[in-house]
């Protein structure tokens, strides 16, 4: 089986190897604070070996109940936000169909509540007007205002399309085991529910129902992405792959050469949304005390056209990380034109993929000549497996930087704020002080 790789001499025009080198005990030890439980948010470390510890029978309840879901449904909404939204996704994304989202015997998988746009949620709303819709809610707290919404608005939609009764066994909850609103509504309604457990954070829970029920309902197979996942799990935990403590080790000694940008960069349009997860998964992981890389994301050769100008030659207070896909699935060739009026007939015969990594070695070699240090992360194909085993070295990578960065990896304060000044100026109950004090900013 080939391996994801990672690949740091594009790095070696910024920092030396003995300078990634020397940060090797401090990374060692912060990835067996991840094992041993000895670092700081260790009450949120069920993710490290959710990949082998997930029994077989919660994967086949999951199966079952997304069968049960394409059974009655042609579309099903996922609602959520943050960690409740991106790893579905992204997976969905990755792995489906650019024009069908979807594959095999699985129906459309929707998603909501991830923003609060008006018109976005109007749409959705006149989309499943005439269609057989069932809805994934996901909340770990239950209480979150966006998805709140969302699910206040399509669920009255729904009791309203097919009768309370059939509603009922069209929705599923994934949330808190006894806490929060969600959990008190599914127990009343007596909705089918998936638990998220409390040492699971939002951004670290797509291995978990969270992630996993939409991804089966879009009809990929949660089993191999899971082996995917436990596969890196076990070569990372016990050594024997160090990947993530590369990676790790890297992106910290760029940050310390000055490098306060990583930009992750994709030759693949599907890979967007794991881009998003990737955000997520760093920015709230990293961003604290004011510190941490700020993660941004390109789709090329698409940015190449917009933003490429910049990275070859603005600030140089950026690094790339390039994940490239060895494989397409597909096999596509330039035709043969006899008049050559477009003067492509030098690339004819030659498949879209030679093309595309052809701009990719040729972007990369000019990014490092630009001054632009250039990560590289191979990933044999975009397979359930693979992306199963990139999702959890991209975990465990996390958790190693941000013990090396000294910040808590797995609490997120920061966007507490928000949302006390959004209550505050919505005037909710309890609020009132807040309220005041906004106002009061505001004359
Ligand atoms: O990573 C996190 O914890 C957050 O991004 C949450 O996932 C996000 O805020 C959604 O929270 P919840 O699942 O409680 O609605």
């Amino acid at each position: 089986m080939e391996k994801i790789q990672v690949v740091t001499k594009g790095v070696l025009n910024c920092v030396s190897n003995a300078e990634i080198e020397a940060l090797r005990p401090e990374g060692v030890s912060a990835l067996s604070k991840l094992v041993d439980g000895t670092g700081a948010g260790n009450d949120f470390l069920g993710w490290v070996k959710l990949p082998t510890e997930t029994p077989a029978a919660l994967l086949n309840d999951i199966n079952a109940t997304a069968a049960q879901l394409r059974e009655l449904c042609d579309v099903v909404v996922a609602i959520g936000i943050g960690g409740s939204y991106l790893g579905a996704k992204a997976v969905i994304e990755a792995l489906g169909n650019s024009f069908a989202a979807y594959k095999n015997d699985g129906i459309k998988v929707l998603f909501a509540g991830q923003n609060i746009g008006e018109d976005y949620t109007a749409e959705l709303q006149e989309y499943l007007a005439d269609k057989k819709f069932g809805i994934i809610v996901i909340s770990k707290s239950g209480t979150t205002t966006e998805p709140a919404i969302a699910f206040r608005i399509l669920k009255e939609q729904l009791e309203k399309q097919v009768g309370h009764e059939e509603a009922k066994r069209r929705i599923v909850a994934i949330t808190d085991e006894k806490r929060g609103a969600l959990r008190s509504l599914a127990n009343t309604e007596g909705y089918k529910t998936f638990v998220i457990a409390d040492n699971v954070g939002g951004r670290f829970s797509v291995l978990s129902p969270v992630g996993l029920l939409p991804i089966a309902v879009a009809g990929y197979d949660i089993k191999e992405l899971m082996k995917g996942a436990a596969d890196m799990q076990k070569a990372t935990l016990d050594g024997q792959c160090d990947a993530a403590l590369t990676y790790a080790l890297t992106r910290n000694a760029l940050y310390r050469a000055g490098k306060k940008i990583e930009i992750l960069v994709n030759y693949n349009p599907k890979l967007h949304f794991f881009a998003e997860w990737w955000k997520q998964l760093y920015g709230e992981s990293e961003g604290k005390e004011n510190k941490g890389i700020f993660p941004a994301a390109v789709d090329n050769t698409t940015d190449l056209h917009s933003m490429g100008q910049w990275i070859q030659e603005g600030e140089r207070s950026i690094f790339e990380t390039v994940i490239s896909v060895a494989k397409s699935d597909r096999e596509l060739r330039i035709p043969f034109d006899e008049a050559n009026l477009d003067g492509l007939n030098y690339i004819a015969g030659k498949r879209i993929d030679e093309v595309n990594k052809m701009a990719e070695l040729g972007t990369r070699i000019a990014h490092i000549d630009g001054g632009v240090p250039n990560l590289l992360i191979e990933l044999p194909a975009l397979s359930e497996y693979y992306l199963g085993s990139l999702i959890y070295f991209f975990e465990a990578a996390c958790g190693i930087s941000g013990y090396i960065l000294d910040v808590n990896p797995f609490n997120q304060p920061g966007v507490e704020a928000y949302k006390r000044n959004m209550f505050a100026l919505l005037e909710k109950p309890g609020y009132e002080k807040e309220t005041e004090a906004i106002r009061a900013k505001l004359s």
